[in-house]
């Protein structure tokens, strides 16, 4: 069964109660969300494997650690995803980036992918799926359904607010895909928002409503 974590760093709680502000305008709130996917990066970057290499420092020969070269690929979920895309590159600026959109049926209200663009080698690398919003969870579960179809074989989702619905649909769709959050919030209201949340994340962003 995927695992949930949920990132507690008082930075990025800090930061979260700012982009939840609704007197928080787009300027700040983009650049809010950005510096917390920084922020959630480097808690997700943790388990990367390290290997031993040589280096000659002005002192003396030392075996010292790098990163064992493994391969990454960052999917933000059209539109509001792509607000985490820049903050986790600023750590992982070799990640290749992929992008998955979908759209909501008006008759049936499922997500149905209208575009998606993956790294060609997706079998090889390790994809982490973005969008600042986990809520009824239909998006998450489709675009993860998207990037599987193409070949991925290791996909984490990461987040920043998600309630229990969304996180029991990826649990129980894909449970082998880990979840990353800032926040766990307590339910979904009847206009699909998440309650308290921090409103419409692509709005809020884009400064459209
Ligand atoms: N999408 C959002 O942007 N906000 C919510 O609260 C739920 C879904």
């Amino acid at each position: 069964m995927g695992k949930v974590y949920v990132f507690d760093h008082p930075l990025i709680q800090h930061k979260l109660t700012f982009i939840r502000d609704k007197e928080t305008g787009t300027k700040e709130f983009r650049e809010l969300v950005d510096e917390v996917a920084t922020l959630m990066a480097f808690e997700i970057t943790r388990d990367l494997p390290l290997e031993d290499i040589e280096v000659q420092t002005p002192v003396s020969p030392a075996q010292a650690k790098t990163l064992a070269g493994k391969k990454l690929g960052i999917v933000p979920i059209l539109r509001a995803g792509l607000g985490m895309v820049d903050g986790i590159l600023k750590l992982i600026p070799a990640a290749k980036v992929g992008h998955v959109g979908l759209y909501r049926d008006p008759e049936t209200l499922k997500p149905i992918e209208y575009y998606v663009k993956l790294p060609s080698d997706v079998e090889e690398r390790d994809f982490i799926l973005v969008d600042p919003m986990l809520a009824t969870g239909g998006s998450a579960v489709e675009a993860i359904n998207s990037l599987k179809k193409r070949g991925a074989q290791s996909i984490r989702f990461m987040c920043l607010v998600a309630c229990p619905e969304g996180v029991e649909a990826i649990k129980e769709a894909h449970p082998d895909v880990d979840i990353y959050i800032a926040a766990l919030d307590e339910k979904l209201n009847e206009k699909g928002y998440i309650v308290p949340g921090l409103g419409d994340a692509g709005d809020r962003l884009y400064g459209t409503k």
